[in-house]
Order: C-alpha cells, then structure tokens, then sequence
C-alpha cells in the first residue's frame, strides 16, 4: 500500500486527496490550478456559495468583538440576532432556538430535549425514540441509533441504545410493495400501529427528516404523509422531530421544507446550511411553550457544550440569512432547482440504467439500477455510485454519493449545487452526468 503523506488521519484512507486552496461560487480550486464544479455543495453544505466575502467580515468583527464566553454565563447579541432572524422564517410558532455546531449534535440534543419534555410531562416512562430506516441523522452515538443506513451502523451496533425503525415513505421500493395513492400512506400509518404495539406509554418522539437525503438519494415524501404524522404523534402524545439539517435552510425552495407539507413539529433540526456552509453551526428550533414546560419543571435543559450558543459561528448564520434574504436566494433555489429537475429528467429518463429521478428544489437524486423494468438493483459490490462518483470528480464535478437504496444494494448520486449556480453550470453537471453514465454503464 502506498503511503499517505502528511501527519493527517484523513476520513478516506485508500486514497491520496487533492490539496484545495480555494473557492468561490459553485467552484473549488486545487493546488494544481485544477478547478471543480461543486454540483454537490460538499455534502448539501453550501447554499450561499463559497467564498462571501460578507460571511468572513462578520466572522472577523464577532472575532474582534468578543471572542468566546461560556453560554451560561453571559448570552451574546450575535446569538439572540441569529435566533431573531430564524424566528422571522420558521414554521408556525417556532421561536426559540438553541445552538450547536454539528448536525448529529443537534440531533442528540433534539432526541433529549424530547426526553426531558416527556420527564416535565411526568411521563418518565416513555424513552423509546422511533425513527425510519433509510434516514441518515449523523454519526455519534445517539444520532447513529436513530440514523437506519445499515452500512453506518453495523461496525457500532453492539454500542448502540437503538431505535425503533419504520419503513420510510419510499414509494419506488415500497416495503409493502403497495402504491401511492392506493397504499393509504401505509408507511404513516406503520407509526402508529408502532407506537400501540410498544405501549400507550413507551414512546418519547418520532424522529425523521422531512425530505429524505443522504441515505435515500433524496425522497420527497408523498402527498398526505406528513399531516398524517402529524396527527398520529398528537393523538399518542408522541413528540415529533423534523430532521432539517439537509433540507433545511432555503435547500428546497422554502426557508424550511416542514412549509412544502403544512407541518409544524414540535422540535426542529437544522445545520450545514445555516452557516452558509462555512463555520460548524447547528440548532434545534423549538416553541416558547415547550421551554417553558422544561422549564417549569426544575429549571434547566440538562444539556450543552463549550461551544454551544457560539458567538463566532452564529455571525457567520446571520450573515448567510441575510444573504438568502437579500438576493432572494430561496426563491433561486426553487427556480432553478425545478430546472435541474427538468434537465435530468430530459437527459436521463430514457438511460436503461436510471431507475429513479427524484427531488424538489436544489436537491436532486438519480436512483441507478442494473434493469430499469424490474428495477434490480447493482449488488454494492460493483461499487456502481463510487465509480460514477470518481469519474465525475476526475472530470472536474463533484457530486455526492447515496448507496444501500435497495436492501443493502442500490446506488445513487445527488445533485445539490450551492444556490447561486448558474444556467450554464447546470448544463455542465447534466451534460458531464450523461456522458459519463454513458461510459460507465453503456447507457
Ligand atoms: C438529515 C441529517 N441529519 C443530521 C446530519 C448530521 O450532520 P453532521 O454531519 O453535521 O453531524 C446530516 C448530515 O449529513 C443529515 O443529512
């Protein structure tokens, strides 16, 4: 084996990475001069677009200003002006927020404020936590048990305090091979007879991502599925957590994808985005009457960090909101997201090797199967999407990679360009995309 050089130990050990020095819009720069067109924003990171100059002044004023204080001794403008500013775009009645600096973080945080609401409730008992398979939530330990990507989680399994998982509404490979609108959204359904056979009493919250992303290759859920949910968590008392830290924060074409399917949850998720992609920023959005029943019952959230309710990273936030605010960035999302959409499916619905093409806003999949008529998937172990992946990337166009769709098989690419992309760079990615699906796989 060839060594790596550097005293880094890098997330990919089998293979050298390019050196990158800079960026701006959709593209990155190597040190090699050789530029990459981020059809991918990283990993549905970027929606304002590298590079802003606005987000590194605000970053270096904060910096200056005031550079740390612990978030239980002192609060910072900076916060409460981020909290201020989400409040103005979040679904109905959300109005506080509380910060982190991942997303898996927040997600943990999301899982135990749910706890502790259920405990300021004087429900002790209910602890479990249901979640779906095919949904990604992050890689620590309480965010993995929720997460359903097998891969991820069979190396810590033994570590994990699990989840109870549900079909996702994934109607392409129903799990019970039903189809919409003739299934009665039996996948919704699938959560309340769960939540009966576990006990009237067992269930803390119901936990998924409004729009599926990484694990799923982007999977708008069906019409009805989500008021359904909704209802089903009420009527158990079930609390319920919207994973937006992907399709949050404009990515769909609304500030937040719960407005696409009139739902309000009651304990709300966001990342990546947030920060416009730059400073590890993440939050859980909840109501003022929620805090309050935590409150009223002994004072504080048991929770926190060091670097929660940052000051630093919450100035890059309110630099990336008013970016989207002022060039009106969410709405470009939905614009020329529909056209990615249309392009792709212009460009690759007749290939006998794309089995799906599916998403809303600037957040696309494309489902790749070895027989398009009985939709048989590739077995992982032809490494279909790393392959079309590498190929691209060599190309100069960096997508992102969704396997296990189909059981444990099954490939797809996502295509999630940062929001300022233009008409011609989205030529580009579909142009690239074909031509290498065509090379690949002869189709
Ligand atoms: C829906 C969702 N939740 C949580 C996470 C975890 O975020 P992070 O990687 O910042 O920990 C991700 C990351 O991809 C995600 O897509």
């Amino acid at each position: 084996m060839i060594p790596i050089p550097g005293a880094v130990f890098h997330r990919v050990l089998d293979k050298e990475l390019p050196l990158a020095r800079r960026s701006q819009g959709a593209w990155i720069e190597a040190s090699d001069g050789k530029r990459y067109l981020d059809a991918s924003g990283g990993a549905v990171v970027v929606n304002v677009g590298h590079g802003r100059e606005e987000i590194a002044q605000a970053v270096y004023e904060q910096l200056r200003a005031l550079s740390y204080v612990h978030p239980t001794m002192f609060a910072t403008s900076a916060v409460e002006d981020l909290a201020a500013a989400l409040r103005a775009h979040a679904p109905g009645g959300m109005d506080r927020f509380y910060f982190m600096s991942s997303g898996s973080e927040a997600v943990e945080t999301a899982i135990k404020l749910a706890r502790q609401i259920q405990i300021a409730r004087a429900n002790p008992d209910r602890q479990v936590l249901i979640s779906r398979w095919k949904s990604y939530h992050g890689l620590t330990m309480g965010a993995l048990a929720a997460a359903g990507r097998t891969s991820f989680r069979q190396p810590f399994y033994p570590l994990l305090r699990d989840a109870v998982h549900i079909p996702p509404p994934y109607c392409l490979r129903c799990s019970y091979g039903l189809a919409f609108p003739a299934c009665r959204l039996r996948c919704a359904l699938a959560l309340d007879e769960t939540i009966q056979n576990l006990g009237p009493t067992a269930v803390s919250a119901f936990i998924a991502e409004t729009v599926g992303g990484a694990s799923i290759a982007v999977c708008p859920p069906p019409e009805g599925y989500w008021p359904l949910i909704r209802e089903i968590c009420d009527r158990h008392r079930v609390l319920l957590i919207m994973d937006e830290v992907m399709c949050g924060m404009g990515r769909t074409g609304q500030w937040f994808a719960a407005e696409h399917y009139n739902t309000v949850p009651d304990i709300l998720v966001l990342g990546k985005g947030l920060s416009g992609g730059t400073l590890a920023l993440s939050a859980v959005a909840t109501t003022t009457a929620l805090m309050e029943e935590v409150r009223a019952n002994g004072g504080n959230f048991v929770h926190g960090g060091t670097f929660s309710h940052n000051g630093i990273a919450c100035a890059a936030g309110l630099a990336a909101v008013k970016i989207l605010e002022r060039e009106q960035l969410v709405e470009r999302a939905a614009r020329l997201g529909s056209r990615i959409g249309e392009r792709l499916h212009e460009a690759l619905a007749d290939s006998p090797h794309v089995g799906d093409i599916r998403g809303i806003g600037m957040m696309w999949g494309v489902e790749f199967v070895r027989d398009r008529g009985t939709l048989t998937p590739f077995p992982r172990s032809a490494k279909v999407a790393e392959k079309l992946w590498q190929t691209l990337f060599e190309q100069g166009v960096l997508l992102y990679k969704s396997v296990g769709l189909a059981g444990t098989d099954g490939d797809g690419l996502i295509i999630s360009p940062p929001f300022v992309i233009t008409e011609n760079e989205i030529e580009l990615v579909i142009e690239k995309l074909r031509t290498v699906l065509r090379g690949a796989l002869n189709a």
